[in-house]
Formats: structure tokens, sequence, C-alpha cells
């Protein structure tokens, strides 16, 4: 790999998106690394994953401009699908994601965040979608998950307008569940990944999909999608041990509903 770093801290992985020389930008190699590095998460023993970007000043500053400028139509469209693809599967990776978002996210930046479970940033993060200044759409998923996330009329705005905004924007219109100061920034998504990890693993990759696909889908479908989810979780060793300890009032084994298995 020569862009992505990836280290795992107990069940805790960190992917980091290392090209400073670009600001982290998004170009097909990178794409690829991305791939192939949640391909090779060890999902029995990591319970929760953080993605964030190298250095102080950039989360990811979007697609590698350079790299689109000379596309043709057909070629456009086949580098949307490659990214679109890789951030599905962030999307619908079985464990969740937390994107720690350590300056700027612009464009496929704001876009891969998106993909993630859920939003940290530091103080100095910038968020966007600036593509119509570049003559172009959002293409990895801004104009379908911007919406969804904070609401039609405020993306069709940051959409429309191409307007940057900044962290407690950000946080003041959801995008962004919390915002600290930088050297705060990852402890903090450590601290919440290891709350993530430190739950019934099965219980937590079911929570994820039911939401997931629960939100896809019509509220009479979404609720058969959580019935599913929720009748998957009976009999595992979790469920039996995390009842089991609840209504055996052990405080001590209360605490230990923790190493159960990922299947
Ligand atoms: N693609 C390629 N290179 C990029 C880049 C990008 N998205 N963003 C920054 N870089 C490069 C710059 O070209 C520059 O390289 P050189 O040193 O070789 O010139 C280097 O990173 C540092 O950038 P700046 O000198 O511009 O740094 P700055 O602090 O002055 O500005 C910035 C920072 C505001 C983020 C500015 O770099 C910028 O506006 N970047 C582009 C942001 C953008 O438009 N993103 C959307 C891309 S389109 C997209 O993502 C489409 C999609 O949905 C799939």
């Amino acid at each position: 790999m020569e862009f992505i770093t990836y280290e795992v801290e107990g069940a805790v992985g960190v992917i980091t998106i290392n090209r400073p020389k670009a600001l982290n930008a998004l170009n097909s190699q990178v794409l690829e690394e991305i791939d192939k590095t949640l391909d090779s998460v060890d999902l029995e023993t990591v319970r929760c994953l953080i993605l964030t970007g190298a250095g102080d000043k950039s989360f990811v500053a979007g697609a590698d401009i350079g790299e689109m400028s000379t596309l043709t139509k057909a070629e456009g469209e086949a580098f949307g699908k490659k990214g679109n693809d890789v951030f599905r599967k962030l999307e619908t990776f079985p464990i969740p994601v937390i994107a720690a978002i350590n300056g700027f996210a612009l464009g496929g930046g704001c876009e891969i965040s998106m993909s993630c479970d859920i939003r940290i940033c530091s103080e100095n993060a910038v968020f966007g979608q600036p593509e119509v200044g570049l003559g172009i759409t959002p293409g990895f998923g801004g104009t379908q998950r911007l919406p969804r996330i904070i609401g039609v009329g405020k993306a069709k705005e940051m959409i429309y307008g191409g307007r940057n905004i900044k962290a407690d924007e950000a946080y003041r219109i959801g995008l962004v569940n919390n915002v600290y100061p930088l050297e705060e920034l990852m402890p903090a998504a450590k601290k919440l990944a290891s709350t993530i990890a430190a739950n019934a693993p099965i219980a937590v990759r079911a929570c994820k999909k039911a939401i997931n696909e629960g939100l896809d889908v019509d509220m009479d479908a979404a609720i058969v999608v959580e019935e599913k989810l929720f009748g998957s979780c009976f009999e595992t060793e979790d469920q039996k041990a995390g009842m089991g300890n609840f209504l055996e009032k052990d405080k001590e084994k209360k605490l230990k509903v923790v190493p159960f298995q990922n299947k």
C-alpha cells in the first residue's frame, strides 16, 4: 500500500488515507487501496473501524482533479462507479465505521465521510460539495447521501451553491455528531470506537444492518427487516450471557459482557 495505512489497536482498526502532497485526494489508486484494506480487515477480531486522513490540515480534499480533468463521458461515469462501489462497501461494511474528519472534507472527502456510520470532526474541518464550480456534479454519492443526512433543502443549497461550511455549521445542521480540538479528535474517535467494540458484536452488526436496510424501504418492510435481525440475535452466546447476567443480578458478570464471539 502506498497511500493507506491500517493499524489495529485491540478491537479497533484505524484506516488512514495518506497522500499529503495532494491533501489526501482520492485518485484511482487510493480508491483501490481503500477497497483492498477493507478486504483485509479481520472481522473475527476487529469490531469497529475509524477512517481518517494523515496530517493536521486535510481529511480528504476530494476526488483527484488532475486525474479527472481529461476523462471522457464514459470514463467519467466509470470513475464515479469506482468511487461509489468502494463507498458502498464502506457503508455496508459489517461493522461500524467512524469518520474522524481532521480538516478539509470537500467533494469526495465529504462524500466518503457520509458513507461512514458516524462523523466527528476537528475544529478546523471544512465541509463542502464544490463540484459545480468545477463543471461537474458530486459523483461519489453526494447528491444522494447529503440530502438524506441534512435534509433536501439544506443539501440543495450546499450543492447548487458550492459553498463550503465550517465545523460549527456542520454540527448545527447534523452533518457531524461532535466537534473537538484537533488533538482531541483521535482520542475521542478511539473512545467511541472502544465503547462500540465493547458491546455484543452480533447485536451491533445487526443494528447497523437494520438501520441501513430499513431506511431503504417503506415502514411496513422496514419493521420486517428489524424483526428478522432481532430474531437472529436469539440463541447466540451474546444474548444468553447478556440476559443471563442481568437476570442473575451479577454486577461482576455484567461487566464481562464483552469478550463474546463475532459469530
Ligand atoms: N485533487 C488533486 N489535487 C489536489 C486536490 C484535489 N481534489 N486538492 C488539493 N490538491 C493539491 C493541490 O493541487 C496542491 O498540489 P501542488 O502542491 O502540487 O500544487 C496541494 O494539494 C495543496 O493544495 P493547495 O495548494 O490548493 O492548498 P490550499 O491550502 O491553498 O487549499 C484547498 C486547500 C482549499 C482544499 C484546495 O486545495 C482546494 O480547493 N482543493 C480542491 C477541493 C475540491 O474542489 N474538491 C472536490 C473535487 S471534485 C470531486 O470530489 C468530485 C466527486 O464528487 C467525485
